[in-house]
């Protein structure tokens, strides 16, 4: 399914909306966040090793100066913006609303927003911005310097926010319960305690477990846990991470492939003895810490994957992507 959409017009009073938004999440009591800044820093961290020259050069031309070359970054850049009253439409396209303990996903039943615009979910979006991605050409100057005649190709798509929309959403599809029960929006209002705290179960996945994990066994640091991680990718991992990068038909992106492991992967460990009012520690933390790291792990290694394809002649690949 393709589909392709463009950024709406806003000319307003945004600073009123913002208010207005803020105010309504202050008053539902319910948190919103994606991945966590870690899930999504790590995902652009682990798949930047991953990419082929020409890819990191593509991408590089496409991220604004203030990058200065890293995709991760600005990885987290969707969250940032979707607050505002012109991105509130992208609000819907961070998830997936499945049908309670059905712990099964349906594109045509479940890729909506709550209006029941179809195609406007996790899925559709990693569908949409691949496809507006294939339309990329490396500006002249830098595919061809001896020919500097031209220095852009002109693109009806903003291809710098597609890339950074298609980071982040492979990011989100890998968290499980982003891809969850809709009564409960994906674990958003299901109130467990957390060691001594008290959070929801979506906080919990989207950042606590990486935040424990940091703290714990990675001396607090993001970069060391990225780190233990590529070695699981190149060790434990390494003659799975062909299969992973694959799609079926020669696609170049496979959401929903990854939407249905993630709601199987709610189910069997996300949502299980994580009732409201649990108090979830060590046993929830150490049983479900594999599962987050493998699931960081298949986002860095599918969105280099993807964008290797998008991006890079075979020959010049890493890793044989065919
Ligand atoms: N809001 C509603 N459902 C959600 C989900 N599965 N993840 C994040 N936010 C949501
Ligand atoms: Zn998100
Ligand atoms: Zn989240």
């Amino acid at each position: 399914m393709i589909i392709f959409w463009e950024e709406k017009e806003i000319k307003d009073c945004r600073t009123l909306m913002l208010a207005v938004v803020v105010l309504r999440l202050l008053q539902s009591g319910v948190s919103v966040d994606a991945w966590g800044a870690d899930g999504h820093h790590a995902t652009c961290l682990l798949a930047e090793p991953l990419l082929a020259p020409a890819t990191l050069k593509a991408v590089r031309s496409l991220l604004p100066e203030y990058a200065k070359g890293s995709l991760a970054s600005l990885c987290t850049w969707p969250d940032d913006i979707k607050w505002q009253h012109q991105w509130r439409w992208t609000s819907p396209l961070h998830y997936i609303d499945t049908p309670d303990f059905l712990c099964r996903y349906n594109y045509l039943r479940d890729c909506h927003n709550e209006y029941g615009d179809k195609d406007m979910c996790v899925s559709g979006a990693i569908n949409n911005f691949t496809s507006q991605l294939t339309s990329f050409q490396l500006p002249l100057d830098l595919a061809a310097p001896y020919l500097m005649t031209k220095h852009d190709h002109p693109n009806h798509y903003n291809l710098t926010e597609a890339t950074l929309f298609l980071a982040h959403f492979v990011g989100d599809i890998h968290q499980p319960l982003h891809v969850g029960f809709t009564s409960d929006a994906g674990g958003n209002t299901i109130s467990v305690h957390w060691y001594k705290r008290k959070y929801n179960l979506h906080h919990i996945w989207d950042s606590e477990l990486i935040n424990t994990a940091k703290q714990r066994f990675y001396n607090s640091s993001l970069s060391v846990m990225v780190d233990a991680i590529l070695l699981k990718i190149g060790g434990k991992w390494v003659g799975e991470t062909k299969s992973w990068g694959a799609c079926a038909n020669h696609g170049i992106s496979c959401p929903d492939v990854y939407a249905a492991e993630s709601i199987s992967l709610a189910c069997k460990y996300a949502y299980r003895n994580a009732t409201p009012g649990s108090r979830l520690a060590d046993e929830y933390f150490l049983s479900r810490l594999p599962i987050v790291e493998r699931r960081l792990a298949q986002g860095g290694v599918r969105l280099a994957f993807i964008l290797n394809r998008l991006f890079a002649q075979t020959s010049d690949s890493l890793i044989n992507q065919k």
